[in-house]
């Protein structure tokens, strides 16, 4: 009998990041920060766990994610708790939850962070992923909708991704909504039988929900649904006519989309999502829209407000596709050091060039020259620093370029600048 202990393996759906790829998250990360800076919006970190009745009644009881995708469990208090699947509940229940309507105009938060939903996984597609989001809060102005898409489109250039679609609708009001339900359910009256058994539930559950069916047989019946659009209150018209004109106006690219109603039923007026080729069958990066109503939903004063969240696995995925940026930053220099009389002053180095913020690797167990030489080159060091007795002796190391073979003699004290001025 063998007493092998199985090793423990990741959650499914689950995955480790590991280096060198979060340096690439990292790189995205940074770009955000500094994109959404500039549009002035702060960061919010909101929970992972909230009470399940947020998104009930938030993303929608009748909504795949609601009905069979959330992490929900019992607390030992009896508490209803879920892993949250969005974070645009989260975030208008913490907007409720400070008052930060008291603070006067518009509010701008942004998150990055896990989202959790229990699909089926594959290639794009994960259990728990990660999701950088941002949401304007206060303004129905369509110009703030076009200032949002204007900054998922800066922030996709910056990490090098040009091959994308945008993808945009709108769904109008509960207003327009109630005139175009009615169209809609006796529209599917008429075909609702030749359709998947879900879609038969949903036409008159929730018929809206019936457009993002995604079983094939029932594409050529969706197509021919009547559409949003078509079936606007005056409002809601001019709304999306004035977003149209203004993203011409700025010389940003979209396709109008009819059956674009997304999958969460807090949405109002524009939605819109971004895909992209490079990602496979998993395509949607971005998705986002209006919610006029979701701050009342929850109780809190009429607010409207609208945002997006990129799937960052997937917007990782197209980074790579498009071999925009590189990871992380590679390491500057790796410290050889010969007898333990060099292992202080190499380490004394290590330690400077660290605090100027070089990236540098040492070695504290004592090794041949030529090991050394072939651990600088596997981690990738650009350059190796050896001290000798002899170079501890003369106070001048050696600077070796990893990649040409040139080396230089240096003071300690000059090592760092010269290490700057040459990567
Ligand atoms: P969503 O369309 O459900 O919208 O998700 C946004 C993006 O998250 C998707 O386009 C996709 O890239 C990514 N995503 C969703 N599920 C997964 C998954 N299982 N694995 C990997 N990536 C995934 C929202 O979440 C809304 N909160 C967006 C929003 C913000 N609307 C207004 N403000």
């Amino acid at each position: 009998m063998s007493n092998r202990i199985e090793p423990i393996r990741s959650v499914k759906g689950t995955r480790d990041l590991l280096p060198p790829d979060t340096g690439l998250w990292q790189r995205v990360e940074a770009e955000a920060h500094r994109v959404f800076a500039a549009y002035h919006y702060g960061e919010i970190r909101t929970p992972i766990l909230e009470e399940t009745a947020l998104f009930a009644r938030g993303v929608g009881t009748e909504t795949d994610i609601v009905m069979k995708e959330m992490y929900t469990f019992r607390d030992r208090d009896e508490e209803s708790l879920t892993l949250r699947p969005e974070a645009t509940a989260s975030v208008v229940r913490a907007y409720i939850e400070h008052s930060l309507y008291n603070q006067g105009g518009v509010k701008k938060l942004y998150y990055i962070g896990p989202m959790f939903r229990r699909e089926r996984p594959q290639k794009g597609r994960y259990r728990q992923f990660y999701q950088i989001g941002a949401e304007v809060l206060g303004s129905e102005n369509p110009l703030v909708d076009v200032d949002v898409l204007e900054m998922l489109a800066l922030f996709l250039e910056r990490v090098g991704i040009r091959e994308y679609r945008l993808l945009l609708n709108s769904v109008g009001c509960p207003n327009c909504r109630a005139a175009y339900l009615e169209v809609l359910r006796s529209a599917l009256q008429e075909v609702k039988a030749g359709m998947c058994v879900d879609c038969q539930r949903r036409a008159d559950t929730n018929p809206l929900r019936v457009l993002d069916c995604k079983v094939e047989a029932d594409q050529p019946i969706i197509e021919k649904l009547p559409k949003t659009i078509d079936h606007l209150d005056e409002p809601c018209h001019r709304h999306f006519e004035r977003v149209t004109g203004e993203l011409q106006e700025r010389g940003l690219t979209y396709q109008v989309t009819p059956r674009l109603v997304r999958g969460l039923d807090y949405y109002t007026r524009t939605t819109f999502e971004i895909t992209s080729g490079a990602v496979g069958a998993q395509n949607a990066v971005v998705g986002g829209g209006r919610y006029d109503g979701l701050s009342e939903m929850l109780g809190g004063p009429p607010t409207p407000g609208i945002g997006f969240s990129i799937g960052q696995d997937r917007l990782i995925l197209a980074v790579q596709a498009a071999a925009a940026l590189q990871a992380g930053s590679p390491l500057a220099a790796y410290i050889v050091w010969m007898g333990e009389s060099e292992l202080r002053p190499a380490s004394r180095l290590v330690r400077e060039l660290r605090a100027q913020g070089l990236s540098v690797e040492i070695d504290y167990d004592p090794m041949k020259i030529k090991k050394a030489m072939g651990v600088a080159n596997k981690l990738g060091a650009r350059f190796a620093v050896i001290i000798g007795e002899g170079e501890l002796a003369s106070g001048k190391y050696q600077v070796k370029d990893m990649a040409s073979g040139q080396q230089q003699e240096l003071g300690p004290v000059g090592i760092a600048s010269y290490l700057k001025e040459k990567l």
